[in-house]
């Protein structure tokens, strides 16, 4: 009886990993035919990053250029930011153009 609980409990950690490291790891959003960078803004990213004073979604300034954009995107982050594998070529660059179009810039650190 005791070994049972051991092992359930264990299995269960196991399941809590995968579970966790699971959900925000990767997402499998695919953008539809005719995409643009604001509809899959609005489909894929919104739902986390919220408006702020009118602008879209607020950038570090080490990240407001397209190549950090992109890699972020594909690459995700730690627990919060997934990755996005179906975001890629033409639709990944009209997000990061949207992105740099629409989103604020946080200040530069005084240093
Ligand atoms: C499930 C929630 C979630 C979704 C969906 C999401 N993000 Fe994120 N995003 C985060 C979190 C949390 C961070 C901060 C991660 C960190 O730096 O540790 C982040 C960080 C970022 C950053 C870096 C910002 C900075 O200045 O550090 C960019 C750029 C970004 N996200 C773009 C996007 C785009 C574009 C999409 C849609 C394709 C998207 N995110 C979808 C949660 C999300």
């Amino acid at each position: 009886m005791k070994k049972m609980t051991a092992l359930s409990l264990t299995l269960t950690g196991y399941a809590l990993i995968v579970l966790l490291s699971g959900c925000a790891k990767n997402s499998d959003y695919m953008p539809s035919a005719g995409a643009t960078g604001e509809s899959i803004f609005k489909e894929a990213c919104a739902n986390c990053h919220s408006p702020v004073n009118g602008k879209v979604m607020i950038l570090r300034p080490e990240m407001a250029n397209s190549e950090a954009i992109i890699e972020r995107v594909r690459n995700g982050k730690g627990f919060g930011m997934p990755a996005f594998p179906n975001l890629m070529g033409d639709s990944v660059q009209m997000l990061a153009d949207y992105l740099l179009e629409n989103a604020g810039t946080l200040p530069e650190k005084a240093e």
